[in-house]
């Protein structure tokens, strides 16, 4: 299994993979892919659960799919995500539920913010547990940014990430996410700090790029343009569920090779 040592190390030399796992089908087929970093993103509320946010996602949620992530991919570095108001209340309930997602089956946990958080992160690191920060675009706070916005446009946001990212390092952070960033901007932090930038709508000049499961396998009817789509499964599932059901109707399926004796 990589460790966040080796991920350090992979800064500049080869570039980072990372993708979202949701459940043990995911985890699985992301494993074996041989991609690096297994995220259990709360995109998983989107993705997964019909919410028009991340915000209604719980711990409960989180640690369900966690454990359902591990099965998938008993060798994988497992990182996940703290949802809203897991980490905002106190340090100490931060650094409990960052504890939680560890038995539950993570190798470390992300979460959204900057200077704001940087005390909250240096604990949760003192209790032996990795953590990977995110800035740019967070979604738990998309009612405060007015949207899903790119960031990094105007001097005051472009020196904010800047700044943000020069304390996530010194707090600890084995890595950055980089949502939704000006590319010029997302390629100055990638130059200015030692640890690794993982970008999603970030550019092309971050350490390694993040997406999200189902974009990439064509699960969503999302047209992103920041994503790629490397297969269109929505429409092979569709597909096969319509067959289905036309043969059920008329009788074609089951056939006498389905049958037992
Ligand atoms: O929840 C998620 O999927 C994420 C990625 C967008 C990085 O945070």
């Amino acid at each position: 299994m990589i460790t966040t040592k080796k991920i350090l190390e992979m800064k500049g030399k080869e570039p980072i993979t990372m993708i979202t796992a949701y459940d043990y089908p995911t985890a699985k087929i992301a494993s074996e892919a041989g991609i690096d970093l297994l995220l259990v993103g709360d995109s998983l509320g989107n993705v997964l659960l019909g919410y028009d946010s991340t915000i209604p996602v719980t711990m409960e949620d989180m640690l369900m799919h966690i454990r359902a992530v591990r099965r998938g991919a008993p060798d994988a570095f497992i990182i996940g995500d703290m949802p809203f108001l897991s980490y905002e209340v106190s340090i100490e309930k931060a650094v409990e539920n960052a504890g939680l997602m560890m038995k539950a089956g993570a190798n470390a946990i992300k979460l959204e913010g900057g200077e704001e958080y940087a005390e909250t992160i240096r604990r949760i690191i003192s209790a032996g547990i990795p953590v990977m920060g995110h800035l740019g675009f967070t979604p738990q706070s998309v009612n405060l940014l007015g949207g899903h916005r790119v960031q990094g446009r105007t001097p005051e946001s472009r020196a904010k990430i800047l700044k943000d990212s020069k304390i996530l390092e010194e707090v600890g952070c084995f890595a950055i996410v980089l949502e939704l960033v000006v590319e010029s901007v997302a390629k100055e932090v990638t130059e200015n700090i030692k640890i690794p930038t993982i970008g999603i709508g970030a550019g092309r000049y971050c350490d390694g790029q993040v997406l999200v499961f189902h974009d990439v396998v064509g699960l969503t009817t999302l047209n992103l343009k920041f994503a790629k789509k490397y297969a269109d499964t929505y429409n092979i599932m569709l597909n096969a569920v319509k067959q289905y059901k036309e043969e059920v109707k008329s009788k074609t399926f089951p056939s006498e090779t389905h049958i037992f004796e």
